[in-house]
């Protein structure tokens, strides 16, 4: 087994008075080649475990190790080296660059790749068209659907073909016909190697994955790997 992402008793508390307490202790194993389920009730600490594991947060308290590092003896340079090399994030808003077209937004997700810039471009133009929107490369942000912006930071996630890719609601825009194509992507990149957790509240989503885990109140309330016909 080669595991990828592990969260020792990891706490999150958001520091307002009171504090708040979006995870309340979680352990969770994640081996290299798993594609994941993240479900449980708004507000429940889904986003939060997604920003641990993608080191975009530290832990309150906890262990937390990613690719094999332990998060905690890495600077935050190295963290940003770490995640550049590793991971693909999704983010549940999309912060996608307002005045820079499609194209550059994608071809932003390998700016410390060292890649130049017209390979990034082309590596840019085929994550787009993996997402079907090889038709709005120049469109600027605000040029775009919600469906299409959500479909643009999918493309920049997965552009630098990162061993990890780490979804939050990735299709909570999108309707069910490019809902399922982005599933599907999510499923051709778990077969070529990656290693892929998703966030959702889309019941069908979750049961199409091998494995769910249930986030309530901070904690994990089950964690389920099935079998699937396929
Ligand atoms: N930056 C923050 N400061 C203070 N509290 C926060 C912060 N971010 C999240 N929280 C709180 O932490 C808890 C968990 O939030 P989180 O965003 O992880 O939930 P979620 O499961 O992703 O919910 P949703 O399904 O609505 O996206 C919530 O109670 C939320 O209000
Ligand atoms: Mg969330």
């Amino acid at each position: 087994m080669n595991t990828v992402l592990a969260l020792e008793n990891v706490v999150k508390e958001y520091p307002l008075t009171p504090p708040v307490r979006a995870l309340a202790g979680v352990d969770l194993t994640i081996e290299a080649g798993e594609l994941l389920a993240v479900v449980g009730p708004s507000g429940s600490g889904k986003s939060t475990m997604l920003h641990i594991m993608g080191t975009l947060d530290r832990p309150t308290k906890g262990d937390v190790s990613v690719a094999g590092y332990r998060v905690s003896e890495l600077s935050d340079a190295e963290l940003s080296g770490l995640r550049s090399r590793h991971i693909g994030f999704v983010f549940q808003a999309f912060y996608l660059l307002t005045g820079y077209s499609a194209l550059d937004n994608v071809a932003d997700g390998l700016l410390y790749t060292g890649v130049p810039l017209d390979e990034r471009r082309a590596r840019a133009s085929a994550a787009l068209e993996t997402v079907g929107l090889s038709h709005r490369l120049d469109h600027v942000a605000t040029q775009l659907s919600g469906g299409e912006r959500q479909r643009v930071a999918i493309a920049r996630a997965i552009v630098g073909k990162p061993s990890i890719v780490l979804a939050d609601e990735p299709t909570g825009n999108l309707d069910s016909t490019t809902s399922s194509g982005i599933v599907e992507l999510f499923h051709e990149l778990n077969r070529a190697g990656s290693t892929i957790v998703v966030v959702t509240h889309d019941p069908e989503i979750s049961a199409s994955l091998p494995r769910i885990i249930h986030l309530r109140d901070g904690l994990i309330e089950s964690d389920r790997v099935r079998e699937l016909s396929s």
